[in-house]
């Protein structure tokens, strides 16, 4: 089983592009955000935890997003292996992640990392917040966070995998064609 990580900041398409990876290459589709985001629309008592820290941009507890995925990594046995979108965020959720991995005899195979410009981000955040229901799309100062938070707290993860070999930089910047097009060639670099 393969094990892809897609990394990047608010708005750099780690969603987008996910959805076309995991068809093209039969994975599961594992997006913390997307989960976090069901925990508060069914309501739960997780959901009403994590519902003002996501609202103002900052990362939910790494042990609430390890027992998430643990969770749905245990649980598949159809796919080819997974894409985890938005995960990890922090060391030690990337320290974690290992640990379960290898407790299966698997690694992390590559870390797909989409380069986009500052400007971007922003635009296409605001783009999606005039159109969306996502809170934190719709709030300048919000997005600003999200941002900083990425360069404080999870961009150090980048250097990380490139010490064990598996970062695998992509421009993120142009249509989603031609970036999903971009991806496939690396992937299909390390599947052959
Ligand atoms: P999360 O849901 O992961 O959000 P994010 O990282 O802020 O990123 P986005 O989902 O906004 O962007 P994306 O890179 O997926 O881009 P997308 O494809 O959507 O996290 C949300 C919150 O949950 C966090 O702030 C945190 O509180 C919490 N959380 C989640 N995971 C966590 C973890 N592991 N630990 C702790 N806390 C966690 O594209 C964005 C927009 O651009 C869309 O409208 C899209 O249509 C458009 N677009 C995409 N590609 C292109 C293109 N090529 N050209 C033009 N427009 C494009
Ligand atoms: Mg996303």
């Amino acid at each position: 089983m393969i094990n892809i990580l897609i990394f990047g900041p608010p708005g750099s398409g780690k969603g987008t592009q996910s959805e076309h990876i995991a068809k093209k290459y039969n994975l599961l589709h594992l997006s913390t955000g997307d989960m976090l985001r069901a925990e508060i629309g069914s309501g739960s008592e997780l959901g009403e935890k994590v519902k003002h820290i996501m609202a103002r941009g900052e990362l939910v507890p790494d042990e609430v997003v390890i027992a998430m995925i643990a969770a749905r990594i245990d649980a598949e046995k159809s796919r080819s292996g997974f894409l985890y979108d938005g995960f990890p965020r922090t060391v030690q959720q990337a320290a974690e992640l290992e640990k379960m991995l290898e407790g299966k005899g698997l690694k992390v195979n590559m870390m797909l990392a989409l380069d986009v410009s500052h400007d971007e981000l922003v635009k296409r955040l605001l783009g999606r917040g005039a159109i969306s229901g996502r809170s934190d799309d719709q709030d300048m100062s919000v997005i600003e966070n999200r941002i900083e938070v990425y360069r404080s707290k999870t961009e150090p993860l980048a250097d990380y995998f490139r010490k064990k070999g598996v970062y695998s930089p992509v421009d993120g910047m142009g249509t989603v064609e031609e970036i999903f097009i971009r991806i496939c060639t690396a992937i299909d670099k390390i599947n052959s």
